[in-house]
């Protein structure tokens, strides 16, 4: 009943009843038993093609198959699988992209923030600022390292880190802070950076949702997100904007001290072979992942542009809306839509989301629960209150958001929202 549901709204429905019809008519069997057989089958494999999805990765693959495939088989037969000359080419042309000076890839975004860290020299006990709302990952690494995590609270609008809870965080302990540019959108890196320099902070931006996007100095300068803080991290999560077809990750700064001694971590702390100067990890991205990213930078902007297009049709329906609050564009920032992330208003959350999905619609919710209330931090004994961050858990939902959405399925989903707030 849900597809059908959501089959009902293309037009291939009445072509089909059309052509069906005149197949029938001209082919062998003229019995309406054949005739809704056949249209039947059609009907599954029009479906099947429309299904909608959070990220369709496999319609994404198609358009890109006739540069993957050879170069994956370039590859095989040369088996130049690790540190191989693609992963040099993609640190290069990364490097070029956004503007930095090192770029260096490691084996997953988390790896990235983890390495990032061990690089700064932190001792046990140090205090990291960090946001509550985010993907467990950036707040992980930090407790991982013996470091501990200081939860502040998000700006209401953005969802990304309130640069005005910073100060109350400050302790003689802290360190560093991790902003998220969290759904694909910046953090206020100019106050960020600001307060840090004052306080002699590092600062560590999770860029793993928004890679590509620009930050917009009040000057009207840009910059891209992860090259302005001392060190930016991203992840290549065959989901995000740019993805592999696995793990991978990245690192990059514009401090060549950082640089060396990132690169050295990442590499079993080895400054020269056989020789370790530090304990490092194993961190690497691989040849294949790397050529497979190459192919999928040189698309970033144009997938970029089409997520932006699908927001703005999302926007513009959802724009009066009471019940609905649609993403706000920060003056600041480029969004680059990793997720299109609804607020609800005097709305069921979690039934909106149940409803969606019996319409054939998948949303997800990003977050549930926020890091500052998550047992692995229990021993911190953490005591803040986040109204703003916890009430965002109750509130947001994430829409079918990705480079291949069609016209015809945000029509649906709109109007299958529409229809679930009535
Ligand atoms: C904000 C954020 N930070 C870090 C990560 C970790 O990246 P990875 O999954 O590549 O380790 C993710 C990935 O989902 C993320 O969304």
């Amino acid at each position: 009943m849900q597809k059908y549901e959501q089959f009902l709204c293309f037009k291939e429905y009445y072509f089909g009843i059309v052509f069906f019809y005149l197949f029938n008519s001209f082919t062998c069997s003229k019995s309406p038993l054949s005739f809704l057989v056949n249209y039947l089958y059609l009907c599954l494999l029009i479906v099947g093609m429309k299904k909608i999805q959070m990220v369709d990765l496999v319609s994404q693959y198609e358009k890109i198959k006739p540069t993957v495939l050879p170069l994956i088989e370039d590859i095989m037969s040369k088996a130049q699988f690790i540190n191989g000359p693609e992963v040099a080419a993609f640190k290069n042309e990364l490097q070029e992209y956004l503007d930095v000076k090192h770029v260096i890839p490691c084996a997953n975004g988390t790896d990235a923030l983890q390495i990032s860290l061990m690089s700064l020299g932190l001792k046990p006990g140090d205090e990291v600022i960090t946001p509550s709302f985010t993907y467990i990952a950036t707040t992980e690494v930090i407790a991982l390292l013996g470091l501990r995590p200081v939860f502040v609270e998000v700006d209401p609008n953005t969802f990304c880190i309130d640069p005005k809870s910073l100060s109350a965080a400050l302790t003689s302990k802290t360190k560093a802070i991790v902003p998220v540019h969290l759904y694909g959108q910046s953090a206020n890196m100019e106050a960020v950076m600001s307060f840090a320099k004052a306080n002699n902070l590092y600062v560590v931006e999770d860029n793993a949702q928004a890679i590509g996007s620009d930050y917009i100095f009040s000057s009207g300068e840009k910059q891209k997100t992860g090259t302005i803080g001392d060190i930016g991290c991203t992840s290549f999560f065959p989901s995000k904007n740019l993805g592999c077809f696995g793990d991978g990750g990245a690192i990059c700064t514009n401090n060549d001290a950082l640089a060396e001694k990132i690169k050295m971590i990442a590499n079993h702390g080895q400054s020269k072979k056989y020789h370790h100067d530090v304990v490092g990890c194993n961190s690497r991205l691989d040849n294949l992942q790397a050529g497979i990213l190459r192919i999928k930078l040189r698309k970033l902007d144009a997938y970029i542009q089409a997520r932006q297009k699908a927001a703005g049709m999302y926007d513009a329906a959802f724009l009066e809306n009471k019940q609905i609050t649609i993403p706000f564009r920060s003056s600041n920032s480029t969004h680059v839509f990793h997720q299109y992330t609804l607020k609800l208003n005097g709305v069921n959350r979690d039934e909106v989301h149940e409803k969606l999905a019996s319409k054939g619609i998948p949303s997800m919710i990003y977050y549930p629960i926020p890091a500052h209330k998550q047992k692995m931090f229990d021993h911190f004994k953490i005591d803040c209150s986040l109204p703003v961050t916890d009430s965002l858990t109750t509130q947001v939902l994430s829409l079918p958001m990705h480079t291949e959405l069609e016209e015809e399925q945000i029509n649906f989903i709109i109007e299958s929202i529409l229809d679930c707030l009535n």
